[in-house]
């Protein structure tokens, strides 16, 4: 038998309808149906596959709104009255490019994008334009319904300058960091405490502005290998503060810590620091000597805690003793450094480097569970929260 809403056009990926029969306008509370009737304008679907755009253009249709016709080859659709649905599930390259340069991009406040298996990168790439609707799952009538009713441009406009932060607070700690580290190579070691003292707030509106596994890929994107381990110890470190409940206080003394931690490597050739290969021993013995280095740049200055000091020179120590510079165990390794610690691990295992690829979030977890009694095991317990956040599955 015939479907009674035949007259439905597919043409590509391209779906529209003028079926309004309003079956699931009925079912919707009154508060909903007025918002709704109040959006009530044509609607156009973007699909990856044509059943996910006719599936989601009859929605549209029992949902009261009008749909107009578009296509990639047909003028821009009317975007100043109308809505957009993008609706894709693999969001292949082909789709992803056509979704993040489409005329949409210019009136995000009538955008709406659905899909089920939405990946961090993708999530990252949507977001950058600063879609303010994103669902991951396909459209359902009433989800539908819910957020066409509540969409308004408002949303749009916050979201677009949450972006805006955002992009703003990557780049200040990318330069920042390039800066930090160029101001300890002079040897101006109070400049670089200042700077360190004022990164603080962008870290901040990072963390704020967008979910951990987003703003990861921000930072791993960064050029200089040195910046982004520094940005990545610092900022998964403000991570581990918040999700400990640390107060504003504390948060900044493990940030500095975090900042800190490697500074010592200033004093290892580039020919070691960016080998892009696995170290020989004498090498190695060259690299490890940045943990004292970093300690004796550090210690007695004024502006900087014993304690960042002191997790300069311990966060390559291990609780069993097995770690260096001086094989130093248990109890005289602070809650700081052994929190430094981890973050460091944690970051080194899922960055990208020359010579290797990036584990996973959860890979790198798994790894760390594994290093039987060199980390403390209550504080990689209460990490396993901050590692799954990180995790862009
Ligand atoms: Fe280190
Ligand atoms: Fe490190």
């Amino acid at each position: 038998m015939a479907h009674p809403r035949s007259p439905l056009r597919i043409t590509d990926n391209v779906v529209d309808t003028d079926q309004r029969p309003a079956v699931v306008l009925e079912r919707l509370d009154l508060e909903l149906r007025l918002k709704l009737m109040r959006q009530a304008a044509p609607a156009a679907v973007l699909a990856e596959r044509p059943d996910l755009g006719s599936a989601a253009a009859l929605m549209l249709s029992d949902l009261g709104f009008i749909a107009a016709p578009w296509r990639s080859d047909a003028p821009e659709p009317d975007l100043d009255h109308g809505l957009m649905l993008i609706v894709g599930d693999r969001f292949a390259p082909d789709f992803l490019n056509d979704v993040l340069n489409g005329p949409w991009t210019a009136r995000l406040d009538r955008v709406v994008l659905f899909g089920d298996r939405l990946g961090g990168r993708t999530l990252a790439a949507l977001d950058e334009i600063g879609f303010p609707f994103i669902v991951k799952s396909l459209p359902t009538p009433e989800r539908l319904a819910s957020i066409l009713a509540h969409a308004d441009p408002s949303t749009a406009a916050l979201r677009q300058s949450a972006v805006a932060r955002r992009t703003a607070a990557a780049a200040e700690i990318e330069t920042g960091s390039d800066r930090l580290f160029g101001l300890i190579r002079a040897g101006d070691l109070g400049a670089a405490i200042a700077e360190a003292k004022g990164a603080f707030n962008h870290f901040e509106a990072l963390l704020d502005s967008a979910a951990a596994a987003h703003w990861l890929t921000i930072i791993q994107s960064y050029h200089d290998g040195t910046a982004q381990h520094c940005s990545l110890v610092s900022a998964i470190a403000m991570l581990f503060a918040r999700g400990l409940g640390f107060s504003a206080g504390d948060q900044r003394r493990l940030f500095e810590a975090a900042h800190f931690h490697d500074v010592g490597k200033v004093h290892v050739p580039l020919s070691v620091l960016d080998k892009p290969g696995a170290l020989d021993p004498e090498e190695r013995r060259v690299m490890e000597t940045h943990a004292r280095a970093g300690y004796d740049m550090l210690v007695g200055n004024d502006a900087v805690s014993g304690e960042v000091a002191e997790a300069a020179r311990d966060h390559h120590e291990y609780l069993d003793g097995t770690g260096y510079p001086y094989g130093i165990s248990g109890r005289r390794i602070t809650d700081i450094t052994r929190m430094i610690t981890i973050c460091d691990i944690f970051a080194a295992l899922i960055e990208r480097r020359a010579y290797k690829a990036p584990r996973t979030a959860r890979q790198a977890y798994a790894i760390m569970q594994s290093m039987d009694g060199k980390l403390d095991a209550t504080l990689l317990r209460a990490f396993s929260p901050i590692a799954e956040s990180c995790s862009s599955d």
